[in-house]
């Protein structure tokens, strides 16, 4: 059988819907910001490890700089390119924070740091040397 035009047209259109009734951190116009999205989510699962007190892997989540910086294994986000962020990939694989830590990270969350990610400006400062 062959699949009608009609209905894959009829597909496309109700993920559009669909997608138009989904939350703001999950349209991909919406574009969050570091310190009111972004941080507030570090601050209660990452900082007590990668902040003021801590910084394990010499990492420190708390400003845009250091994140671009990064830790010992590389920067933890590339602008532009969520799927290329070790911080992304970590969270994708859940293996931050490290296991049996809470709280986890929730996929409404990972959705809207991936998002904050893609939408940056790449800058030749960030990228990859
Ligand atoms: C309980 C402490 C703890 C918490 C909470 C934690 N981390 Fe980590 N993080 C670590 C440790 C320890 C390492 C080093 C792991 C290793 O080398 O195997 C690490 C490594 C990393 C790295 C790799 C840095 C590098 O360059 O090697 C990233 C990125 C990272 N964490 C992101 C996060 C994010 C994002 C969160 C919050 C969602 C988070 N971490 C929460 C302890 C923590």
């Amino acid at each position: 059988m062959r699949l009608s035009l009609q209905a894959v047209l009829g597909a496309l259109l109700f993920g559009g819907l669909v997608a138009g009734n989904l939350p703001a951190a999950d349209k991909p116009d919406a574009v969050s910001d570091f310190e009111r999205d972004v941080l507030p989510i570090f601050e209660v699962k990452c900082l007590r490890c990668h902040g003021a007190k801590k910084r394990d892997a010499k990492l420190d989540m708390r400003t845009m700089d250091a994140l671009l910086k990064g830790g010992v294994t590389s920067p933890a986000i590339r602008p532009g390119n969520a799927q290329k962020s070790l911080l992304i990939e970590l969270l994708h694989y859940n293996e931050m924070p490290p296991k049996k830590e809470i709280p986890r990270v929730t996929k409404e969350e990972l959705a809207l740091l991936r998002k904050w990610i893609n939408a940056m400006p790449v800058t030749p400062a960030a990228l990859p040397k």
